[in-house]
């Protein structure tokens, strides 16, 4: 019986420590927060709407690095990006500086939010997804 109750509480721990790094998020709030941050950081170069610069800064529009692989976006934000990229068929060349003084929490919201704004629909990031990917450099 004593062996069974370790088991149960090994078991409930294994899932309780699951659950916590995949971290559930609450999509309105962090919506709601990123987009504070969006206006702050991100609207100068690209727009209100998402809709960027045309050869200048790149749409947020369901582009496949905001839709896609998180770990990639979540890096374009903590690294910046040098390299000249195609998005919708058009270049852009222009660098995007690093915004790694942004915490994990308005970096994961940010993202939550553009991923959830402008036309697009995706999953929300979590600041422990921030912090993975800030870790790995
Ligand atoms: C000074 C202007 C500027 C600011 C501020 C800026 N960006 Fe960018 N962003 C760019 C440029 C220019 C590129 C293209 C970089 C390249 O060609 O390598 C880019 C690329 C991107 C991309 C990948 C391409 C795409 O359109 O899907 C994402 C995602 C992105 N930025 C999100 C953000 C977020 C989120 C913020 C705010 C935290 C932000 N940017 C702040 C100019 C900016």
């Amino acid at each position: 019986m004593k062996k069974f109750s370790v088991f149960i509480v090994i078991i409930f721990s294994a899932i309780v420590y699951l659950f916590a790094q995949t971290g559930t998020v609450d999509i309105k709030a962090s919506v709601q927060r990123g987009k504070k941050v969006y206006t702050q950081y991100c609207l100068a170069c690209h727009q209100a709407d998402g809709g960027g610069v045309p050869r200048m800064n790149p749409p947020l529009q369901k582009t496949e690095y905001v839709l896609g692989d998180k770990k990639r976006l979540i890096n374009i934000v903590l690294k910046g990006s040098n390299d000249p990229i195609e998005i919708n068929g058009e270049e852009y060349v222009n660098p995007m500086a690093s915004h790694a003084h942004l915490s994990d929490q308005q970096i994961a919201d940010v993202l939550t939010f553009v991923r959830n704004s402008f036309g697009n629909k995706a999953s929300g990031i979590t600041p422990a997804e921030v912090k993975q990917a800030r870790a790995k450099k």
